[in-house]
Order: C-alpha cells, then structure tokens, then sequence
C-alpha cells in the first residue's frame, strides 16, 4: 500500500527519490517523507500530510544534499495521517531512519517491551516500534545495522518492506523484505561506478536501469557505495542476487497527453489486448497458445476442479473466467473471495487446480490464499500484470497479462485484460480437453480475435458520454443490473463508480431484483442494464418493463442496431454484436467511462480516490 524509494551512488538522491515517489504515488497519498544523509553526516528528515507534491513545496527551502536516501508514501495502517505518522522514522538517538510498508502485528508487544527499558516514542506507528528495536539491538549488543536488523526482523510478526540509514554508515543502505515488495536495481553512472535504487515495485527505477533484482521474504540486502551488494537471509545463510532484465518502457509511466491515467488506461484497452493475445492466439492456425498450459498440461486435464481466488475488480472478472471455462472445458470453477478463503480451512484436494487473479500480484490475502492451497497440495497458477511480482512467483506457472503499467488506482485494462486471459485460458484447456468442437473452437478464436478492434469501435461510439454525465452527479444511488456473463459487468460498473465518484451503487443478477431491490426503485433511481441482443435478451426485457414501472430511470447498455431495449431506455450506449462469452470485454467500456466522466464531473481524484491504494499489501 505505501510506496518506499531508495538511492545509494554519486549523483544527488533528492531528485531520483521524489521522481519515484511521484511514481509510487498511486499506492498510497495520505502522506509523505524523505530522508537523506548529507556529506556532513547529517541526516535530515522530512515529511508533509497529503501528496508528493506538499513534501517537495516544503523540501524547497530545506537542505536536501547527499547522495544516499530513502523515501515514502504513506497510505495509513497505524494512527491518523499527519507528518508525526509518515515515514521516515527515526530511532530514539535520532541516528536510524526508517520507511516501511506492511504491518508489524506484534508492535505493541515490542513497544510495551522497548517502553520498558526506557524508549520513548512520539507516533502511533508500528513502524517506529521496529526501527527503535532495531537500534536498541545494535545498542545493547553492541553490533553493526545488518546484524540488528537481522535479529530485530527474527522477532517481528507481520510484514515487512523497510529500507534503512544509519547516520554513522553514510556508506551503506540496508532493506528487508516479507510479505511486502521490493525491487533493487542496479545501474552504473555515468563513471562507469555501481549505484544502487531501490523500489516498491519498478516504476521508480526504470529511468535509470533496467537491471533488477526481486528481494525475496526474509531476505536482507545490504548495499553500499563501492558497488557491493550482499544478501543474506534471516538464517544468516548468503544468497546469491537473481537480475532479471525489466521489458517495460518509460512512455508507459506518462499520461501521453490525456487528463488522467484512467481516461488513458481506458483508451489503451484495443492495443493492451491486441498485446495480451500476440503469440497466443494464432488466427492463421485457428489456435490457442498458452505455454503456462502446455508445461502442465496434466495437471488441467486431470484437473478434478479450478479454484480461483482474486479480490476486488479481479474477483469480478474471475467470476467471468468461471462461466467461460465451465461452459468450454467443462471443468468446475469455483471463485472465491481470497480474504474469505484463506481463514475458512476451505476443502482442497491435490488434484485441484488453484489460480490466483491479481493486477499487481501483491495483494496479501491472495498470496496468502495461495500459500495456504499450496500447503494443501494444490496444483497453483498465477494470472498477474506485474512481472516478478510476489504472486507470479509464489505460483508453480501461470500467465502474465501484459497489458502495461496500471497507474489508476481504479483497474480498467487489467479487468479487460484479465478476461481475455481468462478466456485464452479456457479455450486452451478446452484445446487440451477435446471438449469444444472444432467449429466452436474455431469461431470463439476468430471472435477473440475481432475484440480489440470492437473495442475501439466502442470507445469511439461512447466518447461522448462526457456530455451526458454531469446529469447524474446529483444522484445519491445507482443500480447496476446484468444476467449470465454481464452479471459480473454489473458488479464491475458498479464497483467502479463507487470507486471514483463515492456515489453509492450496487450490481445484482437482474432477475434477483425482484427479491428485494427493487423496493429501492423510484424516479429519482438510475438503473444501468446490460442487455446485448443476445442469450438471455427476452428476459431482460421483463426486468426493464420492472423497472421502468416503478419509474426507474434507465441507462443501458445495447447492441448496434437494437430498438426495443433502446426506445424504454432514457438513456443508450451501444456496443458492437459479439458472442455472449466475449460482451463483457465491450459492455465494460461505457461503464468506465460513465463512471470516469461522473467523478471528474463532481471533481473526484479519479487516479487517486480517497481510502484506496492500488496495492493493498495487507490485510
Ligand atoms: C479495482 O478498481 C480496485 N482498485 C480493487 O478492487 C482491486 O481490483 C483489488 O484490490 C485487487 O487488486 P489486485 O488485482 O492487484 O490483486
């Protein structure tokens, strides 16, 4: 949830560290801080409540020399957001400096301990609880920071990513990591001379290297300014770096000349997916291609049920993912809740595949609903967008979904992109399966294959909406509606207008409105309904005429070319003719940008909406 950077080498680390914290903004922005050590062996802290940008305004004035630092953006866990709660902390003798992201469950054991022999404290944080048992260690044991620090970390509960300074080792930066991310990437200046970044995930970092090694749980780096950098474990047992050369791009990171990452997200949708499917769908052989299928290829045809585990917009479209791979593969699909999940002792059989469903592939209840299904036996697969990223390597294979850098905190293309894996998914174990025939087979690969562009087609049929949304931002309330795959659409549109525009608004199986939801329906109520002319389009017809009865004001989502549904409908967006299976991939599209054009309409953060981080590392 909260962002760490991090710099040790010869250039200015002020600079890198605010340009990565700007980076990591969309984890979290309740607060910020950074802290440096200057070439007088001063180290400074400095922290703001709100943005990056409050800290840098305040940091103007301030000295913010030297060449080592570590830096963070708080999204709060432990005690309200000011600048006492944000990062960094500083040990009681003021030499220690410390960001963490993750939370320190046993921190008031410790601190009741530390309280006990003398230490003060001035937040609530369970950060400050760390970073004072790390010094009172090199203190009373009278040993170097790598050594308290790995002895501090043996008697933590929790999570952790921390970075370190020591005013007395201006030479050297220490970081640990469990349960939380953290990337070093190791560039080379323009000397030629080793320099060290260090970075919640690999945004901040990517400027200057594309060098990376991903710190695994209960590993300690400790780098320092002559180019060394060392990994030891929590056992005191060296480990030896893995770098992994990052693909991504820089232009990736930038808004290219739209408003909001969101609004851009939205539109790269056509060309993520046409990257999703490269090398994966072969039009000219009418296949599917999944090599994380391929390698495992018993595992799912033996498999005797998939349990998919995800949160949020990634449990949505997993719930997708299970109709399509039911109906092609024939195998049950179970999705669960992952913070459900992992507390219920769930039943898992050896046989049973488990796939975890996750944009960033940090999420901590899914990792930790992973770990438990891996204990139990259970084959694991992983569908994440974030390369090397906990999830992707805490499974035994899986597939990436390419689709680029998310950067709005609310998911747009990783939703899409996460379907369209999904489906890829299914018809790949429906391949290995003979349960499709051929022409099915077939057809459902030329349809994939079509989507992209169908979704460009949408966008441009729907830019307007704009126009049109400013009339719903006096609402208080909306309802989303949709049957068999657009059921999980409703969820989804629902999901995220309350995301970024704080309106309530909820999704329902349109038939089940008639057990209860529909006493809310009255005029000053806005029914959104998906209702593509297709399977089960008689039947949302009634539940229009429902709502329309009770007065509701409807807003739907149609076919090109539909009448009936248009003309009961107050307002229309239209998306092109698809199979059942694929309307989701479009029938989403109007409702981000609805969503979108509301918030901005009402003035909402739409890429940082208040309460919510992009990563949520803890529980
Ligand atoms: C999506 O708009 C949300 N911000 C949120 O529900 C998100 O999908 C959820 O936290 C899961 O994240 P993940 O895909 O990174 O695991």
């Amino acid at each position: 949830m909260c962002g760490i950077v991090g710099y040790i080498g010869e250039q200015n680390a002020y600079p890198i560290l605010i340009k990565g914290l700007h980076r990591l903004e969309y984890r979290g922005y309740d607060s910020a801080g950074v802290s440096m050590i200057n070439s007088n062996g001063e180290l400074s802290v400095l922290k703001a409540t709100g943005k990056v940008s409050a800290l840098e305004e305040k940091c103007a004035t301030a000295d913010t020399s030297g060449t080592i630092g570590i830096a963070h953006t708080r999204w709060a866990t432990h005690g309200e957001p000011n600048t006492v709660n944000a990062h960094p902390h500083m040990s009681q003798s003021g030499n220690l400096a410390m960001v963490h992201n993750g939370i320190i469950e046993n921190y008031k054991t410790l601190r009741s301990e530390l309280e006990r022999n003398g230490m003060t404290f001035c937040s609530e944080t369970d950060t400050e609880v760390l970073v004072q048992l790390i010094e009172f260690i090199q203190i009373k044991q009278q040993c170097d920071l790598f050594t308290a620090v790995q002895r501090a970390l043996k008697n933590v509960v929790g999570a952790y990513a921390i970075a370190i300074l020591d005013k007395n080792r201006p030479d050297q930066l220490v970081c640990a990591r469990k349960g939380s991310p953290l990337v070093i990437g190791v560039g080379n200046n323009a000397n030629g001379h080793k320099e060290f970044y260090l970075g919640s995930d690999a945004t901040p970092i990517i400027e200057y290297t594309n060098q990376v090694i991903y710190l695994k749980d209960e590993e300690i780096a400790v780098m320092d300014r002559n180019g060394r950098l060392e990994i030891t474990n929590l056992s005191n047992v060296k480990q030896t770096p893995e770098m992994h050369t990052l693909q991504m791009n820089l232009d990736e990171l930038e808004k290219g000349g739209f408003p909001h990452f969101m609004l851009k997200e939205i539109w790269e949708q056509p060309n993520a997916m046409r990257t999703c499917l490269r090398g994966r769908l072969s039009i000219q052989d009418r296949d599917v291609l999944l090599s994380g299928i391929v390698d495992h290829r018993d595992k799912f045809i033996k498999a005797r049920r998939i349990i998919i585990c995800a949160c949020g917009t990634s449990w949505h479209s997993a719930l997708i993912g299970k109709y399509f791979i039911e109906e092609a593969a024939q195998i049950p699909v179970e999705v669960e809740y992952a913070s459900e999940f992992r507390y219920r002792n769930p039943v898992i059989f050896p046989d049973d595949v488990v796939i975890a469903v996750s944009q960033s592939g940090e999420t901590a209840d899914t990792l930790a609903a992973i770990q438990l299904a891996e204990q139990k036996g259970a084959f694991l697969y992983g569908i994440c967008n974030v390369i090397g990223s906990s999830i992707a390597r805490a499974t035994h294979s899986g597939t990436y979904l390419h689709v680029g850098p998310e950067i709005g905190v609310a998911s747009t293309k990783a939703f899409t992109g996460q379907v369209i894996t999904l489906c890829l998914l299914g018809l790949a174990i429906a391949k290995e399966k003979k349960t499709l025939s051929d022409q099915t087979f077939h057809m459902l690969v030329d349809e994939l294959e079509q989507i992209p562009d169908k979704m460009q087609w949408t966008l441009e049929h729907n830019k307007n909406i704009d126009q049109f949304a400013q009339m719903f931002t006096y609402c208080r309330n909306f309802l989303y509606l949709g049957r068999g795959y657009n059921y999980p659409v409703a969820l989804e549109g629902a999901l995220k207008l309350k995301e970024i525009s704080y309106i309530h608004a909820e999704g329902y199986p349109a038939a089940e409105m008639k057990h209860g939801p529909i006493a809310l329906v009255d005029e000053e109520m806005p029914v959104v309904v998906i209702a593509p002319k297709r399977g089960m389009y008689d039947k949302i017809v009634s539940n229009i005429q429902e709502i329309k009865s009770r007065k509701g004001k409807i807003i739907s989502v149609v076919t090109e070319g539909d009448t009936i549904v248009k003309n009961m409908s107050d307002y229309h967006f239209v998306i092109p003719d698809t199979r059942d299976c694929f309307v989701p991939l479009l029938a989403v599209i109007p409702l981000q940008l609805l969503s979108y054009y509301v918030a901005t309409a009402k003035g909402r953060n739409v890429d940082q909406p208040r309460n919510l981080a992009k990563s949520v590392t803890v529980e």
